[in-house]
């Protein structure tokens, strides 16, 4: 078979490493920033974490403004906040502290702050930031998301009650200065649902339509990284082989799906956490096995090759398939995250949340084609568990 044609691109330099934050000092200096926003959560406000970043910006002899209004699910309003802090405080760069709801929150504000604009609404959608922004740093705190190198920014439209996407090349960190150390007091709790978004980065990563063979090597490593590595990051936090592979994996699976795309477990996910406003690693955790057992027909021999990835063993593809499919299943339980049956969730909220998902702008890079009824069914199937 002859490669489809396609491109790859990597805006952000990406530098990994133990205390590789301190790089953030000459960086600083040499664009001559004398003002930053730092962007982080109430959570990592009160770490010493965010006492040294602010100690790497001030070495740098530039001054420094906080944002930590930032929720979980970070808000439409949280961004506009966040902006107009940065922009009276003059701020010329942006520094974001923690895991993917201040980083995704970070890059919509420098959208806001840079453009001098006050609603993140009008850049819903792809490609609709118009010009390059100001420098943004990125320092992950958890190994999931992957918004470390990825240009999009998932945002609650909060009149509408739903997660939208705003994305472009002009998001992307400038640099992301990644240090697997700093996860290691992240809670068990978070470790397996951040994980298993990662996971699902990768898994979606490799069989969305728009796959290409550069994401397709980033999320088989991705895969098998993650599955090697989830538990015993989960059941010994401060284990630092499983930490530094986690963060490869995710960070791996951030630029695989980048380039490929997620698929129909992030739009029935995002349905889900938009209205619940759930974890979103949770969300994807519950529905992954689902959509997977679902989409296996239609791309069986992508579903063998991410079984070996996981390093299961199996004489024909089906059996491969089944068996990925059971390997998701119980990773999710091993590392005690809950059923669709177990959140205030009821099947009458489902057909909303299947028409949420299939308005999603990635519902046509699932590997098998996707109706409303199919998600409606896919979220029926999960709460029977
Ligand atoms: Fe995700």
């Amino acid at each position: 078979m002859i490669t489809k044609a396609f491109s790859f691109i990597l805006p952000t330099d990406i530098r990994y490493g133990k205390d590789i934050t301190s790089d953030l000092t000459i960086l600083l200096k040499d664009r001559e920033i004398n003002q930053v926003l730092l962007v982080t959560d109430p959570g990592i406000l009160k770490t010493t974490l965010v006492d040294q970043v602010v100690a790497y910006i001030k070495t740098a002899g530039a001054q420094v403004t906080i944002f930590s209004d930032v929720s979980p699910n970070p808000r439409d309003t949280e961004v506009t906040k966040g902006a107009s802090i940065g922009i009276h405080a003059n701020a010329e760069a942006i520094v974001a502290v923690g895991g993917g709801s201040p980083m995704d929150c970070a890059k919509s504000i420098n959208v806001l702050m840079s453009l001098k604009k006050d609603s993140i609404k009008e850049f819903e959608g792809s490609g609709k930031v118009p010009r390059p922004l100001k420098p943004y740093f990125a320092i992950p705190t958890t190994a999931g998301t992957g918004s470390e190198v990825t240009w999009s920014s998932v945002i609650n439209d909060t009149e509408n009650q739903y997660k939208m996407t705003i994305k472009s090349t002009y998001m992307a960190a400038t640099v992301a200065l990644v240090d697997p150390a700093l996860t290691t007091s992240v809670p068990a709790a978070i470790t397996a649902s951040t994980g298993m978004d990662a996971l699902t980065h990768a898994i979606e990563a490799f069989t969305a339509k728009n796959a290409n063979p550069i994401s397709d090597a980033l999320a088989l490593q991705s895969v098998e990284l993650i599955t090697q590595s989830l538990l015993n990051a989960y059941r010994h936090g401060d284990d630092m082989q499983a930490r530094d592979q986690m963060m490869m994996g995710s960070m791996l699976g951030g630029l695989a799906f980048s380039h490929s795309d997620v698929a129909s477990v992030h739009c029935m996910a995002e349905a889900l956490g938009g209205s619940l406003d759930l974890p979103h690693g949770l969300c994807n955790s519950i529905l992954l096995p689902y959509v997977m057992e679902f989409n296996a027909p239609a791309a069986i021999t992508r579903f063998a090759r991410l079984a070996k990835a996981m390093g299961l063993t199996f004489d024909e593809e089906n059996e491969g398939a089944d068996l990925a499919v059971q390997f998701v299943k119980d990773l999710a339980s091993s590392v005690e995250l809950p059923q669709l049956n177990e959140l205030a969730v009821t099947p009458e909220d489902f057909p909303r949340m299947a028409a949420i998902a299939m308005k999603n702008g990635s519902t046509p890079s699932n590997a098998r084609e996707m109706t409303e009824i199919d998600y409606l069914n896919l979220f029926q199937r999960a709460y029977q568990g």
